[in-house]
């Protein structure tokens, strides 16, 4: 990778001198979907595939951006004098953003920088291609810059940042979080309300964890996305009329019972129902986890899947195929939707020995219903953003 990076970069920049080498990883969420914004928990890992950077300081004010997977967008050009969103930019919007977001916070650069990045997240299936970039792009900044003042917690938040208010998507903290403070073959057991974290060794004897991407994403992701959040928005206000909290994320299902005719609405009703069952539900699933029980895990995965398709209504006829064919497959402990919704990938936990037929079965049945292949990764959990060399 590293040389296919350089030559390009040399040739794009004039050399290679001085150049470093950088990695952000994707991510995936095993459960606590849909509760980062609710002030619950989330228990995502770091993949070891993500987006590789390569990036050297200019002595000028310009930056340039260049993607080796979007080629066709040359480079981007972008002076430190005017750091505002352009749609030509495209992808480039992404680190951009985060150059943005540093001068927002008071670091403002005066010199430029060339990067270059290639990357195999796949395109549009929800395993955090963009957070990943986000990250990256804070971990160059503050190697070539020599800023010591963020740690890698401050790098997520500004990342979140830069999506919420230069890119325009309302997301929550969990996929810059994931990227910036993943550990190998570990998960990240994230409490949303503070920040707090610790992490979980992922201990599956005799299975591993299996993405299966659906190889759709259906429009208006990013609208039902917000719509979702308004409406556990509205529903925690009419709570917090009645009982003392300051997120979702704080009720049990019990007190949740005896308070939810407050809300008033019978879907935001069943959009806060998701929000704490599901925060619960992750914290069953952590312990259980951790007392070696995956068969409750892998149960609890699929109620998560039950309440984001009947109760929060963020999957979708070709997610719930996946899922259901996997539920019925010997050996499958557990599957779910992962990430956003409305596409994208699932996330499953099968015996060694089931893999095969795993793959094989669903990946016939799916394109037979479907029209179209879906695609499968073994999923190898890694480290969190960093410099290579
Ligand atoms: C997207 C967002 C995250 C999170 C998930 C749902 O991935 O970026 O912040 O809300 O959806 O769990």
């Amino acid at each position: 990778m590293k040389e296919k990076l350089f030559t390009k970069f040399a040739e794009l920049y004039g050399t290679a001198e001085d150049v470093r080498l950088y990695f952000s990883p994707g991510r995936v969420n095993l459960i606590g979907e849909h509760t980062d914004y609710n002030g619950g928990h989330v228990f995502p890992c770091a993949l070891t595939i993500g987006t590789y950077g390569a990036a050297r300081r200019r002595e000028d004010r310009l930056i340039h951006f260049y993607s080796m997977n979007l080629n066709h967008f040359g480079v981007v050009e972008v002076s430190l004098d005017d750091l505002s969103y352009q749609d030509a930019y495209n992808w480039a919007n992404y680190p951009l953003g985060v150059v943005w977001a540093f001068a927002q916070k008071g670091i403002t650069l005066e010199q430029g920088f060339d990067m270059i990045i290639w990357g195999n997240i796949p395109n549009g299936s929800g395993l955090s291609s963009s957070a990943s970039l986000e990250v990256l792009t804070g971990v160059i900044l503050c190697d070539l810059y020599d800023i010591k003042t963020l740690n890698m917690t401050d790098l997520a938040l500004i990342g979140q940042y830069s999506e919420n208010n230069f890119n325009g998507c309302n997301c929550g903290i969990m996929d810059q979080f994931a990227v910036a403070n993943g550990k190998k073959d570990n998960a990240i057991f994230l409490d949303t309300s503070d920040l707090s974290f610790e992490y979980a060794p992922i201990v599956l004897d005799g299975a591993k964890i299996i993405i299966t991407n659906s190889k759709v994403k259906h429009s208006l992701v990013d609208s039902a996305y917000n719509t979702r959040r308004q409406e556990c928005a509205d529903a925690l206000k009419a709570l917090q009329t009645v009982v003392d909290i300051n997120g979702l994320g704080d009720l049990d299902m019990e007190t949740f019972e005896k308070y939810k005719s407050v809300i008033g609405d019978a879907v935001k009703e069943k959009r806060a129902k998701h929000a704490v069952a599901e925060n619960q539900r992750t914290i069953e699933a952590v312990a259980a986890l951790r007392a070696n029980d995956i068969s409750r895990f892998g149960e609890l995965m699929n109620q998560s899947h039950i309440s984001l398709r009947d109760d929060y209504e963020v999957s979708c006829e070709e997610i719930d195929i996946l899922v259901d064919l996997a539920w019925n497959i010997p050996g499958v402990i557990g599957s779910r939707i992962t990430g956003g919704g409305f596409g994208g990938c699932t996330v499953s936990i099968v015996k060694d020995e089931a893999i095969d037929t795993f793959i094989e079965t669903i990946g016939q049945a799916y394109a037979e219903k479907v029209g179209h292949e879906a695609e499968f990764y073994t999923v190898k959990v890694g480290d969190g953003a960093r410099r290579l060399s």
